[in-house]
């Protein structure tokens, strides 16, 4: 089981150190912090497994506003998420350029955590699964299935909106996802303490990316303390 909270655009470093000082997860689960990129360097002081929430497929360059792979290793960071659904609605990234993104962070040897899922229009148009497909195996034609690749299953529709996928549609979707690409493949989209136990019950459900609710060491603690009873 793993266990990533996704900070977003939240948290400065002094917020940063002070929920690395009340959060105490327990034992047997994988559990990953992914703070704005400014407060990486205290997440990762803390001792606790550390991604950022995006990463540039060049080496360097004239990318103004991006990052590197190299830059965020110098800090000890282990990973990176890619291709978050904010990153592809609000910041135009697209299947090909998370799968050069994906591409870039494993072969520098960062771990990634490559986000997919359908929109609510694409839902109810019936397109789920050609959309999980396309986006899926454009990140699976890239690089394969590595040990150091997992997907995150997130529809867009639960996305800090309070509505959570039912158990049986996130299942539904990991095992389809499964059968493109064999990766684990986390859950993401209105994961809260009260919803952990049976997301996490799936069969296919191999943990979750936690958005909101990992912002409070108490809540994020108590969905990692889910995912162990899991
Ligand atoms: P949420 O966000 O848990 O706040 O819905 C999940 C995510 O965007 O990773």
């Amino acid at each position: 089981m793993l266990i990533a909270g996704n900070w977003k655009m939240f948290k400065t470093q002094a917020e940063t150190r002070a929920f690395c000082a009340a959060f105490e997860p327990p034992d047997g689960v994988e559990v990953v912090i992914c703070p704005p990129f400014t407060s990486l360097p205290p997440a990762v002081e803390s001792g606790l497994t550390v991604f950022a929430q995006n990463v540039h497929w060049a080496e360097e360059g004239a990318y103004t506003g991006e990052v590197s792979v190299a830059m965020l290793q110098e800090l000890g960071v282990a990973g990176s998420l890619v291709g978050h659904s904010e990153r592809r609605q609000y910041f135009g990234e697209t299947d090909e350029s998370v799968a050069r993104r994906v591409r870039a962070a494993l072969e520098g040897g960062l771990d990634v955590i490559a986000c997919v899922g359908e929109t609510l229009e694409e839902r109810e148009r019936g397109q789920t699964e050609l959309v999980l497909r396309l986006q899926t195996e454009a990140i699976r034609d890239a690089v394969g299935a590595p040990d150091q690749l997992v997907i995150a299953y997130e529809p867009v529709w639960a996305i800090g909106t309070g509505q959570t996928a039912t158990p049986e549609i996130a299942q539904e979707a990991h095992a389809f996802i499964k059968s493109l690409i064999d990766a684990p493949v986390l859950y993401g989209g209105s994961v809260k303490p009260e919803n952990a136990a049976e997301l996490l019950g799936q069969s296919d459900v191999d943990g979750a990316l936690v958005g909101g609710a990992s912002l409070d060491p108490d809540s994020f603690a108590a969905i990692c303390r889910a995912a162990r009873a899991a």
